[in-house]
């Protein structure tokens, strides 16, 4: 049986550095789905980067990929604040959504190195931060097509190999 009507596809780059595969999500409990998935792999010191364009998806996932790492307040979208923090069990989660960040150099004013050094970082609009994310990042790119279907490309590179077996369907 496949969980939440999700269908994935393995879509792979043939290169043992990097792979990626496609996650359908068409329901908010796909997201959830998918969110529980990817939690139990994050460790201090990752960053998530959540790209799609307005409205794709990327906080409806960093939501329930913070309820899955143990947050238990409200999550509240850092569109105005640009960054929500959580502490859980004395590890800091920082959510930031760069959409509206004026220069890169704002970045500090919001204690991005400290941040992302030793805490957990999830990122949308990770393209406003050119030259300030890690290249070993987890990449998730968020779509919604037009036909209204919402799928992400997760794209696997170096550690992140070990978390291709979730793109694979749970039959
Ligand atoms: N998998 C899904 N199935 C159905 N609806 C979804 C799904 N994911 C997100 N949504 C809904 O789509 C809308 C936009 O989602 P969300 O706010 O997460 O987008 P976003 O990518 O963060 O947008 P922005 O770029 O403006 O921050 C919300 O109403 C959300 O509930
Ligand atoms: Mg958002």
């Amino acid at each position: 049986m496949r969980k939440d009507g999700e269908r994935e596809t393995r879509n792979e780059k043939r290169d043992d550095s990097y792979s990626s595969f496609l996650v359908l999500l068409p329901s908010l409990s796909s997201t959830q789905a998918f969110a529980q998935r990817i939690a139990p792999h994050l460790r201090q010191g990752d960053v998530v980067a959540l790209q799609g364009d307005l409205g794709t998806g990327k906080t409806a996932f960093a939501r329930a990929l913070l309820y899955a790492l143990g947050v238990t307040d409200d999550v509240p979208s850092p569109t105005f604040t640009l960054l929500q923090s959580y502490d859980v069990n004395g590890v800091l989660i920082s959510h930031f959504d760069l959409y509206r960040l004026k220069s890169p150099d704002e970045l500090d004013e919001l204690g991005w190195e400290d941040a992302l050094a030793d805490g957990i970082a999830l990122v949308e609009w990770p393209e406003r931060a050119v030259g300030r994310l890690p290249t070993d990042s987890l990449v998730l790119r968020f779509a919604l097509d037009e036909k209204g279907e919402r799928s992400c490309v997760v794209e696997a590179q170096g550690k992140w190999q070990e978390i291709m077996h979730i793109g694979c369907s749970q039959e």
